[in-house]
This record gives C-alpha cells, sequence and structure tokens, in this order.
C-alpha cells in the first residue's frame, strides 16, 4: 500500500538494515532516497540534532510528498563543552580520517581523570508527514572517552566512546549489542511508536 511507504533520508546502507529489521512486523515498507529516486541535497545547518534531522526530512517530504524520516546523529564530551556535536562528522574537516580525529580527541583529553571524561551519543530522528506536520524523537547512548582507541567493529568515534559496564569500547562490541544499547537503535524503536500511532489514527 503506497501510504505505508517511507522514505528514509539516507545513502548509509548500513542504517538502511537498521531502520528495516526494527521496522519489520509494522508492514512498512522502507526505501532509501535512492530507491525511491529522489535526489535532494539539503543544508544541515541547525544548531542541535532534532533541528537539522527535521531540516532534512521536511525538505525531502517537500519534493515527494510522502512520509519520510530523516535522522542526525553525534558524540557530545563534556570536558569539551559537548563537541563535536552537531560537527561530528565535519570536525578537523570531513575528509580527515577518524584515526586522525579519535587521536586529536585523546590528546584534548590528556591528563583529565575518568569522572571527568563522559559523553555520549546522540541521535535525533524526524518524521515528516505530508500534511506538514513533524514528529521528532531522540535518544542517547552514555558512556566515557577513554584513553586510547580500541576495536575493529563499527565506525566513527566507537574506538574511544567506552561503555562503562561493559569495560569495551562500543567498536569491541558486535553489531548486535551496539544497536540494541545505541542512541540509534533507541530513537528507532521509539520512532517506531509514532509511526504506529500516527498509522493507526488514519
Ligand atoms: P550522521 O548522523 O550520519 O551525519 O553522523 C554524524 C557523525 O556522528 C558520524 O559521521 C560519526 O562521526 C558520528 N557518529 C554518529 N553515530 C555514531 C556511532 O554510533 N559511532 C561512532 N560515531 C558515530
Amino acid at each position: 500500500m503506497a501510504d505505508r511507504r517511507i522514505i528514509f533520508a539516507t545513502g548509509n546502507e548500513g542504517k538502511m538494515r537498521e531502520i528495516r529489521a526494527i521496522l519489520a512486523d509494522t508492514g512498512m515498507e522502507v526505501l532509501s532516497m535512492k530507491e525511491a529516486g529522489i535526489h535532494v541535497d539539503v543544508v544541515e545547518d541547525g544548531a542541535t540534532f532534532e533541528e537539522n534531522a527535521r531540516i532534512k526530512a521536511k525538505a525531502i517530504a517537500a519534493v515527494c510528498g510522502e512520509i519520510v524520516l530523516a535522522d542526525d546523529s553525534g558524540l557530545e564530551i563534556d570536558y569539551l563543552n559537548k563537541e563535536p556535536g552537531v560537527y561530528s562528522a565535519r570536525y578537523m574537516g570531513e575528509d580527515t580520517s577518524y584515526t586522525v580525529k579519535n587521536q586529536n580527541l585523546l590528546e584534548r583529553l590528556e591528563g583529565v581523570p575518568e569522572e571527568k571524561r563522559t559523553a555520549r551519543f546522540v541521535c535525533a530522528i524526524a518524521a515528516a508527514f505530508p500534511d506538514g506536520s513533524v514528529e521528532t524523537v531522540s535518544a542517547a547512548m552514555e558512556g566515557i572517552i577513554g584513553y586510547e582507541a580500541k576495536g575493529e567493529n563499527g565506525f566513527g568515534y566507537d574506538p574511544i566512546f567506552y561503555l562503562p559496564e561493559y569495560g569495551l569500547s562500543t567498536a569491541e562490541l558486535s553489531m548486535e549489542l551496539k544497536n540494541e544499547a545505541s542512541h540509534r537503535g533507541k530513537a528507532l524503536r521509539k520512532m517506531k511508536q509514532v509511526l504506529e500511532k500516527r498509522l493507526s489514527e488514519r
């Protein structure tokens, strides 16, 4: 059914797999922008993760008239006034490797004791509906910045982000465990509830 179609504004295959798995039992069909034949470049110039997700979802829904989901995520380090925050992907330049970015953050935290190394990954997801309304959810995964980069799984800042309860970096977790604990997994599950409610009201 066309009204059960959802476009997810991402080109990232990993994110597509995750959202399809989470929405699998709802009967909703989730398409990437590419699969839906939509090509829109959106400038993410919001000051918060939620704002960026809303900007992206609304801009794409305006073009296609379908339900559009968009996400924005990043790392907040308390000792660095929540840097890199909404600039997580752009920190030190888009083309700089994460080996270099992670090393830089470890250096900026040199000598900082464990209790001041608190950090979190945040994920906001916005859903823009054809009637012009937008709903957002967000979730976080709390942890600390470790003293060295460790682990081969995951991506981005995972090697320096540690979950104290596991004593492991998120790059050392299996994908299943990370999806269960992650900011994105939690936010996606919240969004699933929003969508189910909206669709049941029709
Ligand atoms: P985006 O939401 O795909 O634009 O991601 C923003 C940036 O945040 C990514 O490029 C990563 O640097 C960082 N990030 C977001 N989620 C994670 C994660 O789960 N692990 C590691 N880095 C992440």
